[in-house]
């Protein structure tokens, strides 16, 4: 029993207005309109709700959603789960209806974070139309990557492992002078991770959302919209590791970042755990 990917995920932001602008005119997101929910919902392909931005002061990831092949594989996991003593719920219907899918569950991981269990995730009647004229890579990959800190990195790996996360690689570096850390990348589909952990106490869960486009041009374009729109780009254009994603990182108006990519490998059945001793080969270089 497996998550099949990241699905949708919900972010709470104290400026809705200023992060959907930026979402649409910089990494050329649709903007869906408002959810039965008040919530704004934003597209990256058909699917009727990917990001789902909810009015709060807290700016930090609100909870991800993970796609489950149909009704009855989400409730086999959700008792699997709650058999290993976690506490596990149906989503309520208002729920289900804010996210566009036809029911799951909701439970946390150590750290409190909610995760949801969908199926049925609806498509969008009209499609998927780019502001920005960006096609996203989604599909079995899902919407991207998410890198989420956690208070304690082999519990987390263990507890991801439960819904299906297997490890891709680790990387352990000195991300900033003194601060040496050992992330643990997890994959649930192709995508090379889905979700990495990174084990630092800082005071917000999400460190970044990344999103892949389909061309190099898509990703360049968007690094020179960032900075038209005053945006601080965290990390220059540069090439991961393990991953081996071309992408930048920009700062977002909730504080968080997103990395925006694109030409990331993919894993399959004969991957290998790897270990890395830096981040990029080359740039991904702070301003
Ligand atoms: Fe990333």
């Amino acid at each position: 029993m497996s998550v099949q990917s990241l699905s949708y995920l919900g972010l709470n932001v104290a400026d809705v207005a200023a992060w959907r602008r930026f979402a649409t005119e910089v990494l050329g997101m649709q903007d869906a309109g408002a959810g039965p929910g008040g919530q704004t919902t934003l597209r990256l392909d058909d699917q009727a709700a990917r990001i789902m931005l909810h009015a709060s002061p807290a700016d930090d990831l609100g909870y991800l959603g993970f796609d489950m092949a149909d009704a009855g594989t989400a409730l086999a996991l959700a008792m699997s789960l709650q058999a290993g003593g976690i506490q596990v719920r149906p989503m309520r219907s208002d729920e289900a209806d804010a996210r566009g899918c036809g029911g799951g569950y909701v439970f946390s991981d150590p750290d409190g974070l909610q995760l949801e269990l969908a199926y049925g995730m609806q498509r969008a009647e009209n499609g998927f139309k780019s502001p920005r004229a960006v096609t996203f890579v989604t599909g079995d990959q899902g919407l991207g990557h998410v890198v989420v800190a956690t208070s304690d990195l082999e519990r987390g790996i263990d507890f991801y492992g439960a819904i299906g996360f297997r490890v891709s690689d680790f990387i352990e570096t000195e991300l900033a002078p003194g601060m040496r850390v050992k992330l643990a990348f997890l994959h649930c589909n192709a995508r090379h991770h889905t979700l990495a952990l990174l084990p630092l106490p800082t005071p917000k869960r999400l460190n970044h959302l990344m999103v892949q486009v389909e061309t190099s041009d898509m990703v360049l374009a968007a690094y020179y919209r960032a900075q038209k729109a005053n945006h601080q780009i965290v990390r220059h254009m540069g090439r991961h590791t393990n991953d081996m994603m071309l992408s930048f990182y920009t700062d977002t108006p909730a504080g968080f970042h997103v990395e925006y990519g694109c030409d990331a490998v993919t894993v399959g059945e004969d991957w290998t755990v790897g270990h890395h001793d830096a981040i990029s080969i080359w740039g991904h270089e702070g301003s």
